[in-house]
């Protein structure tokens, strides 16, 4: 299993491109399914998580083709079966997303059930009850979930809990049910907007995407389009906190500040100086420690779940005393005890941990447990002194393009070494 070793190496500074949103072009090709025509994506992450839904697509019988960097075109009219196999469904739990759309569109959908993850039992529960609800009979077998439906019927559906994949699910089903649905208490991320402007795109009347309600009136057919993934706005604020985190000046283009405003007042509450311009983002913490800043994990528009470990390592050598509570997931604190061997001063409580920042962490080895963290890791890794080795990275390469190589560019001592290297 490969390894990061990361050697604290001072400010970085420069300038990072964004990737396309994983977030995002994982349900976008899943939209491929609801159409037998080609879907054209670009700005597609070059990432673990991409390959394995290019995979994952390509065994159903789905025409899966290059056409050049960060772009596919993605034919489903061959498609041979409506199986997710459990041996790729359990290294990416978002193969769920398959259920909506096949079931909207073949009728019928096999997917194993995505097991849990360090972060939490990460239930699809809300998923099953949506699509029961639209008339889908739905049995679960043999660790699977087996569902059909003649033709799924418009419901109204109100989710007990927000959930991402569980909107962008309902509504794939929704673009070809019969009649209207609403989804009441939706998420809204930017992309679950980014794949209802690509279903837009392919003939699908959606209202409402990127509020708590979305209204959907079911067409008979879609056709293909053509449809550029938004940038990533996660990796796009951990590597705003790597220019916070090293006391530095960094820059991310081919970005959109308004994905992440929440990330960026925290930045400027952390004493970091940030500007913006309508693809770019500036952080400026040059000469200056960081100020610990408290923070409260929501659905969007609150603070992004998917930052709160970037933050806790941040705060970890910030001055003062940081709070941060973590209301989406049930065990989403695992880089805690990571960030302890760096000497890190954490105290939790439940979902709340209370973080003293510290003049100086100290490298030593630690390991990854799951996406976030990895990334948080690197982040500490390269504001402490010394060297910091992190183990079974391959958690970081599901959802960062190349991590190392725009950590490098910005002037960071980062390497990747295989296990046997040492
Ligand atoms: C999406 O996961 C993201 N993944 C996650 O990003 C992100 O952390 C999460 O949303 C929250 O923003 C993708 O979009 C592929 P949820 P998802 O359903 O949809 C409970 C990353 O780092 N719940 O919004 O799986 C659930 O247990 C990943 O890129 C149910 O109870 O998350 C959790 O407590 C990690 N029943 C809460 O809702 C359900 O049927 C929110 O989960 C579904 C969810």
């Amino acid at each position: 299993m490969d390894k990061f070793r990361v050697t604290g190496n001072g400010p970085l500074s420069g300038e990072v491109p964004a990737s396309g949103a994983k977030n995002a072009a994982l349900p976008i090709l899943c939209a491929s399914l609801l159409v037998d025509d080609a879907l054209i994506l670009r700005n597609l992450p070059d990432l673990w998580d991409v390959g394995t839904t290019k995979r994952l697509l390509r065994q159903m019988g789905v025409q899966v083709a290059e056409i050049g960097r960060g772009s596919l075109a993605v034919n489903a009219s061959g498609i041979s079966t409506c199986v997710a196999p459990y041996e790729l469904v359990k290294t990416m739990r978002a193969s769920i997303l398959v259920l909506g759309p096949l079931l909207a569109k073949r009728g019928a959908a096999q997917v194993s059930l995505p097991g849990g993850c360090a972060i939490g039992a990460r239930p699809v529960n809300l998923h099953i009850k949506g699509l029961k609800a639209m008339g889908a009979k739905i049995a679960l077998e043999g660790g699977f979930v087996k569902a059909e439906a003649s033709r799924l019927k418009g419901a109204r559906i109100v989710f007990e809990t927000v959930t991402v994949t569980g909107t962008e699910n309902l509504l794939m089903a929704a673009v070809l049910a019969d009649g209207q649905t609403v989804l009441e208490n939706a998420a809204r991320e930017p992309e679950i907007v980014d794949l209802a402007r690509c279903l837009t795109a392919m003939g699908a009347k959606i209202d409402g995407a990127g509020t708590s309600t979305i209204i959907v009136e079911g067409v008979r057919e879609l056709h293909g389009v053509e449809h550029h993934i938004i940038p990533d706005r996660i990796e796009t604020g951990t590597f705003l906190v790597a220019g916070a985190i090293t006391r530095g000046h960094v820059r991310v283009t081919h970005t959109d500040p308004n994905l992440l405003d929440t990330v960026l007042v925290k930045l400027q509450q952390a004493g970091a100086r940030v500007s913006t311009g309508s693809d770019w983002v500036d952080v400026d913490m040059t000469g200056r420690r960081p100020q610990a800043v408290n923070l409260h994990t929501l659905p969007h528009p609150g603070f992004p779940t998917d930052m709160q470990a970037q933050f806790m390592a941040l705060d970890t050598i910030a001055e003062g005393v940081g709070t941060i509570r973590e209301t989406i997931f049930e065990n989403r604190f695992m880089h805690a005890q990571e960030l302890f061997r760096l000497g890190a001063k954490i105290h939790i409580e439940g979902n709340t941990a209370v973080v003293t920042g510290v003049e100086r962490l100290i490298g030593a080895p630690v390991m990854a447990t799951d996406l976030r963290a990895s990334a948080a890791l690197v982040l500490a890794g390269l504001a402490a002194d010394g060297e910091t080795t992190i183990d079974r990275v391959y958690h970081i390469d599901r959802g960062y393009e190349r991590i190392e190589d725009k950590l490098d560019a910005l002037g960071a001592h980062i390497a990747r070494v295989s296990d046997g290297e040492g």
